[in-house]
This record gives structure tokens, C-alpha cells and sequence, in this order.
């Protein structure tokens, strides 16, 4: 399980290799457009360390992405588990970051169904959801593509952002082993 295979990627632990690349997409303004601030090489080298980890102890995680047919390292993505309180915790969350050069490929949705069935097979979750500040349509077409659902009941304000910030308000997705199971 710690590793994922798809048509045109691997889904990996991450390498020495990966950190400048992965420092270079989180410092960059398009990459992190949806997010509060750019992420620091400290910051960026430290949640490559926490995805191993989790990566090694779980056997998914936050996945490295690779193109298979040249092994560059395009970013990640994966399953996580979220850190602060909401209405839908305990959850498993799917998750996506591609630097700017392999987006409109079909890469991330690739990849996260590859996550989902990791994560409704051998990790025998029966939900995973999703979120994003309600700017990231990008992100929401994955969500969309993967078949994930959406009630707009269940949106909400990040609780680690202040009211009025301009990304407080996020969508919320989620999708069921039974609807995964109907999208075969
Ligand atoms: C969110 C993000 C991963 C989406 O990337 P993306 O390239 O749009 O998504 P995919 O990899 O699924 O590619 C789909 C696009 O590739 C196109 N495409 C081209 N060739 C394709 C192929 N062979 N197969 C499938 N899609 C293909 C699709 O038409 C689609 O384009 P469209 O959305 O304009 O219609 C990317 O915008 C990103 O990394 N953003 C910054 C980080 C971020 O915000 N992460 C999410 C935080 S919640």
C-alpha cells in the first residue's frame, strides 16, 4: 500500500530529491493563490517529513507524485487526516497540490482516484471527504471528477482563519464506499 501505480503515475514515498522542487511550488504565489501565505522551506521540508512518516506508519498518506515515463516529481496528493476542529470530524481527507507546470493534465484526478480506492480498499475507511476555500474552483472540479457530492449545508468557516478573511468560507465534499462503489 505504501506505494500507488496508475497509468501514467507513482505514487511515493518522498526523497531527498523532492525537496527543492516541492519548496519552489509552495513558494510559489500561483500554487498557493487558495492558501493564507506561501509556505517557507522550513515549513515545505517539514511536511515532507510528516507525510513519510504517516506514509510509513499507515501506509497512506500524502503521496509524492511522479511522472512515470520521465520521473519528474509534480507534487502531491493523497489522503490526510485534518487537525482542527469542524462538524465533519473525525474525517479522512483527500488532498491535492501540483506545481504550476503539470496542471490541465489530468494528473490530480488520476491520482486521487487511485487515493480513493486505497482509501475505501486496503484502508477500509467508509467516507472521505474533501474542502476548499469557495475561490478554488480548480480544486472543486476534482472533487466534482472524482464523484464526490456537495450540500451546501455542510460548508463552513476555516476555524484557523479570522472572520472576513478573504478564504475563510469553504465548500465541503464528501463521498461514501457506497458511492464510490456505484462510480466503478
Ligand atoms: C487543484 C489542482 C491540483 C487542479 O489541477 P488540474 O490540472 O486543474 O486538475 P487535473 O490534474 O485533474 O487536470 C484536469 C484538467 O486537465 C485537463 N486534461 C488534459 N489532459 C487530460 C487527460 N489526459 N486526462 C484528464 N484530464 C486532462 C482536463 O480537461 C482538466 O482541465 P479543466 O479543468 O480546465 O477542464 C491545481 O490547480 C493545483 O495544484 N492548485 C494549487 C494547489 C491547490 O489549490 N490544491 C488544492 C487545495 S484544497
Amino acid at each position: 500500500m505504501t506505494e500507488l501505480t496508475t497509468d501514467r503515475l507513482l505514487m511515493r514515498q518522498w526523497r531527498e530529491s523532492d525537496r527543492e522542487p516541492f519548496a519552489a511550488m509552495n513558494a510559489d504565489p500561483a500554487v498557493m493563490e487558495h492558501f493564507p501565505a506561501p509556505r517557507s522551506r522550513e515549513e515545505s521540508d517539514d511536511l515532507i517529513d510528516r507525510n513519510n512518516l504517516a506514509i510509513d506508519e499507515r501506509g497512506w498518506g500524502l503521496w509524492a507524485l511522479e511522472v512515470r515515463e520521465t520521473g519528474q516529481f509534480i507534487g502531491f496528493t493523497g489522503l490526510s487526516v485534518p487537525s482542527f476542529e469542524a462538524h465533519f470530524m473525525p474525517a479522512v481527507e483527500v488532498g491535492w497540490r501540483l506545481a504550476k507546470e503539470a496542471w490541465g493534465n489530468g494528473y490530480a484526478t488520476e491520482a486521487a482516484r487511485a487515493a480513493l480506492a486505497c482509501g475505501f480498499g486496503p484502508a477500509g475507511l467508509d467516507e472521505i471527504v474533501s474542502f476548499t476555500a469557495t475561490t478554488n474552483l480548480p480544486s472543486q472540479r476534482v472533487m466534482q471528477r472524482i464523484g464526490m457530492t456537495h450540500d451546501e449545508a455542510d460548508d463552513f468557516n476555516h476555524p484557523r482563519l479570522p472572520d472576513g478573511h478573504r478564504l475563510q468560507r469553504h465548500v465541503f465534499y464528501r463521498i461514501s464506499r457506497a458511492q464510490w462503489e456505484a462510480t466503478k
